[in-house]
């Protein structure tokens, strides 16, 4: 071999070294700037769901109510809230910024997730010693909380607060215990609202077939993917800086880019999805829908006080709980499922699936200075 050849090849071997360390400094850099240590996920998630300060002055305690507010259930975690507080009073305003317009086009979950927000804050304010009045959104555009002075009501149910959460996974396939769905059972409603529990595996076979069905419809509805893709937080950092969203590893995923990611949810198999949320319903002890005489606003919002009250209830009882409202979701399956699991003329609104399985990583809130306006109502 003479030298040319030596040096030709020495320079490739040298091309290939280059090649190699470039590519791990991109891919090393991009990882050291997407998972880097410093960003603290979980010391955002604590000082998020810290408890309740209430050595403090008036104003930090409404502020405080609104925290508790905050860390409730809602849709594709938009947070589409924003509170006004007054003398005595707190308002519950929608953030239409932050509808979600092809999985709720009337804005159903978006009024739902506020009555979420709205149980929270009732029940943390009847904890600290007030006694709350709510005016319902029947004529106006939000919900108004009126406080007065009374003694504490201490509730497991405000302790379960910042414990809550959708959790995902499947779960470990044990049933409730009849003395604790008992007490779930006997949680009172909202008047308007109903709830059909369903713990025999008929029942949820049922129910399968109609999760399912929106599996498979939402799963070949690309608005559907784009939506829930801008709303994905695929990795720690993305979740970070916005403080929203659906945060892929409280969703069970690994972190990745988000090319990968758009790429890997774009490119979900609906039947994969449909066979992934058969596992997971046949894996949980029993399932509820919550339903509804009507239509509107403020059923919405009993709605979702309802599904706050029983998840927190379920939560003071180391029960998990997670959404299956595919069927719900489906404009074309509502009915076919409303008439298929009985409920008469009662609208299905949320379908919930509840059993016993660890905790996930928590999702963020904005903080409080991002969602109250202070002075005046919020237009
Ligand atoms: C009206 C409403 C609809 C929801 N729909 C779903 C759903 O279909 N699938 C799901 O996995 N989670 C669903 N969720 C749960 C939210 O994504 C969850 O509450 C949000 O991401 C915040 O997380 P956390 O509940 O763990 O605090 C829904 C919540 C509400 C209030």
């Amino acid at each position: 071999m003479n030298k040319t050849q030596n040096r030709k090849r020495l320079n490739r071997r040298d091309f290939l070294k280059l090649s190699a360390i470039a590519c791990v400094t991109a891919v090393g850099g991009y990882a050291l700037s997407e998972y880097a240590p410093w960003l603290d996920y979980d010391g955002q998630a604590n000082s998020t769901l810290r408890p309740f300060e209430q050595n403090t002055t008036a104003t930090l305690r409404m502020q405080e109510l609104v925290r508790y507010a905050t860390l409730a259930a809602n849709g594709h975690n938009t947070q589409p809230w924003k509170f006004v507080i007054g003398e005595g009073a707190i308002e519950i305003h929608p953030d239409y910024s932050r509808r979600l317009p092809v999985v709720d086009p009337l804005d159903r979950e978006l009024w739902i997730s506020l009555g979420c927000a709205l149980e929270n804050l009732l029940v943390a304010a009847r904890s600290v010693g007030f006694a709350p009045e709510v005016i319902y959104p029947d004529l106006k555009d939000f919900i108004q909380i009126r406080f007065t002075k009374d003694v504490p009501d201490a509730s497991p149910l405000f302790d379960a607060i910042p414990q809550r959460q959708t959790t995902r996974s499947e779960f470990d396939g044990r049933s409730i215990q009849a003395v604790d769905l008992d007490q779930v059972q006997t949680l009172p409603l909202e008047p308007g609202v109903s709830l059909r529990y369903m713990t025999n595996p008929t029942d949820l076979e049922t129910m399968l077939e109609y999760v399912n069905q929106g599996n498979l419809s939402q799963y070949t509805n690309e608005a559907f993917l784009d939506e829930l893709i801008d709303w994905l937080r695929f990795n720690k950092k993305e979740a970070l800086a916005s403080l929203d969203g659906l945060y892929t590893r409280a969703s069970g995923n690994p972190e990745v880019p988000r090319w990968l990611g758009q790429m890997f949810v774009g490119g979900t198999k609906p039947q994969q999805q449909a066979d992934a949320d058969a596992a997971k319903l046949r894996s949980s002890s029993g399932g509820v829908v919550i339903a509804s005489e009507s239509d509107d606003k403020t059923v919405w919002v009993r709605t979702g006080q309802v599904y706050e009250r029983v998840a927190l209830k379920l939560t003071s009882l180391d029960i998990k709980s997670a959404f299956l409202n595919q069927p719900i979701e489906v404009a074309d399956l509502r009915m076919q499922f409303q008439t298929a699991i009985g409920l008469g003329s009662s609208l299905p609104q949320l379908l919930v699936r509840f059993g016993y399985a660890e905790a996930m990583p928590r999702s963020l809130r904005r903080p409080v200075d991002e969602v109250i306006v202070n002075g005046g109502i919020w237009k």
